[in-house]
């Protein structure tokens, strides 16, 4: 019996993978590969959506995928892809885009908060197709569970409508997928603004994987917390001490509500220490793999293409049928 399949992406917009990326989404990777069938992703072609240089993004995706592979994504078990090097996520995302309302692309948030950021004047086509894109990359593997974070939902929604209504007009073409999302790490907080996402976009609440052990270290001692001393988990009134424990649970492994015993009657300054220490542990051999991945570049693009070619076996089996459907001549 074969295994249900899993598909996720992340874009190479950054040096660095972050514990938001790490904790919401990509520790799930993972570990589903235990389970599923798994296709993983750079997603280069979501990165030109805003203005970037070439080199950096061809050494940004070279750098994401010796990440991907240092966190434990195994090339022997997994499907690990390049997304520009499938053509099919370009084909298929056009047959999706005739398919998607104008309105309905419109409402994507996280298209209105990155346009209102660059200024809506400026925001480009690619910024407003980009969840459709989105769609392509997780119908074109017949995808059945997809491990993100919170910010992604409402793309695994519309990924879902897109499946359904073809479905419908076409007949029975695309499995329709299922938002694979932690509750506990789906939104990994800033540390210096804990009502908001942990991103990039604000470096001194970001812990990046690769920043020097140091910088992690003095980010995590410097997190704002609030001016009360008790350390207990309640998200909504204590959201700094919360995203700590959150944090500090996933790297150690111990249960949020044994880590508030043992923390009964002690400091906030203990709990940063603690965080620090755990996360620490984690990312100092993690750096050593990754860096050692990073001298081998063409062991790294062998791998990619080994992954390209894997890939399109079953990304040319779907555009086939999808073209066959549409009323496409073959
Ligand atoms: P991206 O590159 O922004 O982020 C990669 C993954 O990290 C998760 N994430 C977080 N989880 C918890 N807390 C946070 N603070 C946090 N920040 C980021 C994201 O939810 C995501 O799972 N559009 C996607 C990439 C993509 C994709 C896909 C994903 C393209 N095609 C198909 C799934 C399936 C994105 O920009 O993720």
């Amino acid at each position: 019996m074969s295994l249900p399949r899993v598909l996720s992406g992340i874009q190479p917009t950054s040096d660095s993978f972050h514990v938001g990326n790490h904790l919401g989404a990509l520790k799930n990777w993972v570990e589903m590969q235990n389970t599923h069938e798994c296709v993983y992703f750079i997603a280069d072609m979501h990165a030109i959506t805003v203005e970037q240089d070439p080199a950096q993004l061809r050494e940004r995706t070279l750098s994401s995928y010796a990440q991907l592979l240092a966190l434990g994504i195994d090339p022997k078990k997994s499907i690990l892809i390049v997304q520009s090097q499938v053509p099919e996520h370009a084909q298929l995302m056009w047959i999706m885009s005739s398919i998607t309302g104008i309105g309905e692309a419109n409402r994507m948030t996280q298209f209105k908060d990155k346009a209102a950021k660059g200024g809506a004047s400026s925001a480009s086509v690619g910024l407003l197709t980009y969840p459709i894109l989105q769609a392509a990359d997780i119908l074109l593997y017949q995808a059945n569970a997809v491990p993100v974070g919170e910010d992604q939902r409402q793309h695994l929604e519309l990924t879902r409508d897109l499946a359904i209504r073809f479905n419908g007009r076409f007949g029975n073409t695309f499995v329709v997928p299922e938002p694979f999302i932690v509750k506990a790490t789906a939104k990994i907080q800033d540390l210096q603004d804990p009502s908001a996402k942990m991103s990039k976009s604000s470096p001194s609440g970001c812990i990046n994987l690769l920043d020097p052990l140091k910088t992690t270290e003095k980010k995590i001692k410097s997190a704002v917390t609030d001016s009360d001393t008790e350390i207990r988990f309640d998200p909504a009134n204590k959201a700094g001490v919360s995203n700590l424990l959150t944090i500090l649970s996933a790297y150690s492994g111990i249960p949020i509500n044994d880590l508030v015993t043992s923390f009964e009657g002690r400091m906030y300054g203990d709990l940063k220490k603690e965080t620090a220490a755990a996360v620490l542990e984690f990312i100092e051999p993690y750096q050593g793999r990754v860096n050692e991945l990073l001298g081998d570049k063409a062991e790294l693009e062998s791998l990619m293409h080994d992954g390209a070619t894997r890939a399109r076996e079953i990304a040319a089996k779907t555009v086939a049928d999808v073209y066959s459907k549409i009323g496409f001549v073959s």
